[in-house]
């Protein structure tokens, strides 16, 4: 059985004080969470105020982005170890708004995945077409060929270490959201992917949907078969619409 994971990509958003505010409240009410895990993806600087105010808690975090390099000469990078030292448990590598903004190649990411997975975080993967390449019907390939680029690098059972979520561009943070028949074929596509390489990984492989996922919709896309979970952005800045999420995965 996979565990679902609930995970909150906070962006660039808030502040110490904001925070503090939210976490007070995920704190507060994450005792009715009672099947998903909770993490929260946070902006690296306040990472240190994350961690003061999260440990000992149920609820795990991580950074947005790491380098692929271990350490040296990289201006304003930052590293697993550096993550790490926060106490991160996860780390997002692959975020459309990485790759559409900072031209981060299918490669890039698989090196940021190598690196996350080498320091011993565990990297969620960000997959996911466009609304153009949608209509084109080139979705499969598209997100294959994302995915294909992990394993090529790093081998199929290196998806063992790490999370898969599927992020249809056209659904971030426009309030347009994949209908579950629409997410629930691509994860079955992409479990269906790594099952080629190996069935064991792809059985325990944990693949997330995030697109505008809300209170109100987040059940019927975590009842398929083949959503293990959510990324979510704006709604998890509220605590109560991320709690919502949290426990729409009790069933
Ligand atoms: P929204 O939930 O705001 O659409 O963002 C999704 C996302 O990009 C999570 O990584």
């Amino acid at each position: 059985m996979r565990q679902p994971l609930v995970a909150g990509n906070w962006k660039m958003n808030g502040s110490r004080a904001s925070i503090k505010v939210l976490l007070d409240g995920l704190k507060s009410g994450v005792g009715s969470v009672k099947v998903a895990e909770v993490a929260v993806c946070a902006p690296a600087i306040y990472l240190p105020d994350v961690q003061a105010q999260l440990q000992g808690t149920a609820i795990a975090w991580g950074g947005q982005d790491l380098s692929t390099e271990a350490s040296g000469a990289f201006t304003g990078e930052i590293a697993a170890s550096m993550l790490l030292d926060f106490g991160c448990k996860y780390v997002i590598v692959g975020h459309s708004e990485r790759r559409e903004y900072h031209q981060e190649s299918d490669l890039m990411v698989a090196g940021k995945f190598a690196a996350a997975r080498a320091a011993g975080l565990i990297p969620i993967l960000c997959v996911g077409e466009t609304l153009e390449e949608r209509e084109q019907g080139i979705t499969e390939d598209v997100v294959a060929r994302q995915l294909d680029a992990v394993i090529k690098l790093e081998g199929v059972a290196a998806l063992a270490d790490g999370v898969l979520a599927y992020e249809p561009v056209w659904a971030i943070g426009t309030g347009l959201t994949a209908t579950p028949e629409q997410a629930q074929d691509v994860h079955a596509f992409l479990r269906t992917r790594v099952a080629g390489h190996d069935a064991d990984v792809a059985d325990g492989l944990r693949i997330l949907y995030g697109g505008s996922m809300k209170p109100g919709n987040a059940a019927e896309l975590l009842a398929k078969a083949d959503i293990d979970g959510g990324l979510i952005g704006g709604a998890s800045l509220k605590a109560e619409d991320f709690l919502g999420i949290c426990t729409a995965a009790n069933g």
